[in-house]
């Protein structure tokens, strides 16, 4: 069969990733090999509303799989909700004879790709994201690096809190997920991670420290995710020194944890996630999201994708699982539950040997 795509774009959207470049470069050197010109998008959908576009050749994106944030520069883009940004963004699509286009970001991302693609622009979204909150996919582009750049941080401060005998408060990014506070915070040995999926028990804290620093230990770590909002976080280090005595500082790297080199993990699951969109993109697929379940790349509509999210979130609203079947429903409920019984097991590992 005749391949019916000569051009496509690849755009990256919402908060940047380590690992996007990768992304990029791989459905670059995917869809030129398979005789496919690729269009860079620049700036998100904020770029294809207002026809900021680079061609791309293999020689541009030959090395910048290990480098951080995104080539193609991201936004959050607004007007792209309206019909008259969809509109725009269409009429650059025809202009430059775009064919399909592939979206790195977050579900926001692929709310965009969904409304192209049902206007007949075929899309492919790819999950970048460091929160890893997209809920059809066990691990998301940028999560692995940002919990590398959190674990080398939170060594540095073990470092000085054992020299000077103090606690630190370290407060991480994840928006409304804690996943890169549980991961992290086992990694450290932290005393306690509080995240905003579940209560957190200062008093339990407080005691555990007297506790530890009565048998002689010197510093703590505690890890708090920003979902519980900067106040949480700043006023737990007050509450931690009226209530114990220890002596605790505060640190949020916020953006840092989104920048710098990605790590292997993050550039490998890039990659393959990158051939995988061009893959489906060209086999006449559209409007899914590339995901990895158990160690497998695989798709997902979009539409599933979304409400699955919802599910997990506790957030459905009337009608939304009208659309699905009995057994797509019984799918949705079987992933939410694998993810909590994995976030569940890692709270408890956390909070069971933190020390
Ligand atoms: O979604 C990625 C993320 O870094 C979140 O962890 C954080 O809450 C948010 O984006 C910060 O957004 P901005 O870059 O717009 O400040």
């Amino acid at each position: 069969m005749e391949n019916k795509f000569r051009r496509i774009g690849i755009l990256t959207s919402g908060g940047d990733a380590p690992g996007m470049n990768a992304v990029i470069k791989s459905v670059t050197c995917a869809a030129i090999s398979k005789g496919v010109e690729v269009i860079g998008i620049l700036g998100g959908y904020s770029g294809l509303i207002n026809d900021r576009i680079r061609p791309l050749t293999k020689n541009d994106v030959a090395d910048i799989q290990s480098l951080g944030g995104t080539y193609l520069y991201s936004d959050r883009c607004d007007e792209f909700k309206t019909e008259e940004g969809m509109q725009k963004a269409i009429a650059t699509c025809k202009k430059h004879n775009i064919d399909g286009i592939i979206a790195i970001g977050g579900d926001g991302t692929f709310r965009g790709a969904t409304d192209l693609s049902i206007r007949g622009i075929p899309c492919i979204g790819v999950s970048g994201t460091i929160d890893n909150d997209i809920t059809a996919s066990d691990i998301t582009v940028g999560y692995d690096t940002a919990m590398n750049t959190v674990m080398k941080l939170g060594d540095a401060l073990r470092d000085t809190c054992e020299s000077h005998a103090r606690c630190n408060v370290i407060e991480v990014m994840g928006r409304n997920a804690g996943y890169i506070a549980i991961e992290t915070g086992l990694a450290l040995g932290a005393i306690g991670v509080a995240v905003q999926e579940k209560p957190f028990d200062k008093e339990a804290l407080f005691k555990k420290m007297k506790e530890a620093r009565a048998n002689g230990r010197r510093s703590f770590i505690v890890v708090v995710a920003e979902g519980l909002g900067g106040e949480f976080s700043e006023s737990l280090v007050k509450e931690i020194e009226a209530a114990t005595g220890i002596e605790t500082r505060f640190v949020r790297p916020a953006h840092i944890v989104r920048g710098g080199t990605p790590t292997l993990a993050d550039r490998n699951f890039a990659s393959k996630c990158g051939a995988k969109a061009v893959e489906k993109l060209l086999d006449g697929v559209s409007d899914v999201v590339i995901v990895s379940r158990h160690d497998e790349i695989t798709s997902m509509e979009i539409k599933f994708a979304l409400i699955l999210d919802r599910m997990y979130k506790n957030k459905l609203k009337d009608g939304d699982l009208e659309k699905f079947s009995e057994a797509q429903i019984e799918e949705m409920k079987k992933i939410c539950d694998e993810r909590r019984k994995y976030f569940d097991e890692m709270y408890n590992v956390v909070n069971t040997i933190g020390y």
